[in-house]
């Protein structure tokens, strides 16, 4: 074996940084079957609990027997389907814009678009907690960037106001996907005309799960869609149970990223399978939008939960419930403590957190039930009172079930 990778392997290993994949042995659902016991699932991002659902697995196969199994080629060969021309137009309208380009994931997406829109000579302000693919997508762009203190518009408002660059554009999440707040766009977005920006937003994981309808963070914060300054990326694989993601935009921002993003145009268009599940759960969502209500009444109950047990809950006001531990290897005992207790709660280290900031991140969709939630409650009470040296549960006072 070349020492370069035993090396780096043994440097992981000795930091508790070594990451492994965890096997589902059936669907996913608020359940999951692992090494053939039941566990309750609180760490995916099927918010909706659509990614199981009986008439998206039906277009699904539906799309499968009119298409096929695989689209071929790229999309600009041979790859594009009626069913892709039907997606873009069903999200299209979905999200009330002008155009949607369809990637074939969130980070194909972000690594597309700002590689595609910028240049040398263009400024990113990016928020220092956005996701990899972002970073990834700034590296990629070798466009000059600048990260900003997370929320901090004041901060962002003075390196705008020093930036000489030709081109200006901001980058941030809607919900941040491992913090579970909002970005303050309200602020950011009245920065935009003032300083000549643009905005790129990450609705990842506001897509199909903030607002009345589901149409994402502006929607929630009761910001009018169609800024054109506004370029708005989300994905498939999350809220609508499906996979792939889309960019929404102006039509003329379709025909660049069409023409320019690398990773829309060299790679085998999404399977038929996904496009005819994604239009399906669109369906779903635009018959029931109660289903978003749920996810955040759900949230709401868990968020309360946890913080009645004095669990540190950093600022989340969405289904993305992070429970600060800080200590790397700490969190990851704790996650497999919670595990073999019959709950499964991901612990999520550095780097993708800051150092010193590890957390259990769980996330809550529609379907969990109060019993469940109560369950999951009382087994991180439980399995975290030696860290924080209380009884979590009854230290706190405010158990949402009885405490042994
Ligand atoms: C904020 C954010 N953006 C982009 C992505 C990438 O999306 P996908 O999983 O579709 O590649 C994720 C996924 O975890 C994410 O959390």
């Amino acid at each position: 074996m070349p020492s370069f990778i035993t090396d780096e392997l043994k440097r992981l290993t000795r930091d508790g940084l070594l990451r492994q994949t965890r096997c589902i042995e059936g669907p996913v659902g608020t359940t999951v079957l692992m090494n053939g016991e039941e566990k309750l699932l609180f760490c995916s991002n099927d918010y909706l609990g659509l990614a199981n659902n009986a008439e998206v697995k039906n277009a699904a196969i539906e799309a499968i027997k009119r298409y096929g199994t695989g689209a071929g080629a790229s999309r600009l060969v041979s790859g594009t389907t009626a069913l892709h021309e039907e997606l873009e137009e069903r999200i299209r309208a979905f999200k009330k814009t002008e155009a949607v380009l369809l990637f074939n994931s969130g980070y194909a997406a972000n690594m597309g678009v700002i590689t595609a829109i910028t240049h040398r000579s263009t400024e990113i302000f990016s928020d220092r907690l956005n996701h990899a693919s972002i970073v990834d997508g700034i590296i990629l762009s070798r466009a000059k960037f600048r990260r900003y203190p997370h929320n901090d518009v004041n901060v962002l408002e003075d390196m705008l106001r020093s930036s000489r660059a030709p081109q200006k554009l901001i980058i941030t999440e809607g919900v941040f996907s491992m913090d579970g707040d909002l970005a303050p766009l309200r602020e950011i977005i009245s920065l935009l005309e003032t300083y000549d920006a643009y905005l790129f937003l990450d609705e990842a994981h506001a897509t199909g799960a903030l607002g009345a309808t589901g149409r994402g963070t502006l929607e929630a914060l009761a910001i009018p869609t169609g800024n054109p300054r506004i370029i708005e990326m989300g994905t498939l694989g999350k809220a609508f149970g499906s996979f792939g993601a889309y960019v929404a935009g102006s039509s003329a921002l379709k025909t660049l990223l069409t023409t320019k993003a690398r990773s829309f145009i060299y790679t085998t268009a999404l399977p038929p399978a996904q496009c005819g599940a994604s239009i399906k759960a669109i369906d779903i969502l635009d018959e029931n939008p109660s289903l978003v209500r749920r996810v955040q009444d759900n949230a709401a109950y868990m968020r309360d939960a946890l913080e009645a047990a004095r669990l540190n809950i950093m600022g989340s006001t969405t289904q993305i419930i992070p429970v600060l531990i800080g200590d790397t290897r700490r969190v990851m005992e704790l996650s497999e403590l919670i595990f073999s207790e019959g709950v499964f709660i991901q612990g999520i280290r550095p780097p993708t957190v800051p150092e010193g900031r590890a957390r259990l991140r769980l996330t809550v969709s529609a379907v969990h039930s109060k019993e469940e939630m109560n369950r999951a409650v009382r087994v991180i009470c439980e399995c975290t009172k030696d860290t924080f040296g209380v009884c979590r549960a009854c230290g706190g006072g405010g158990c949402v079930d009885e405490c042994e």
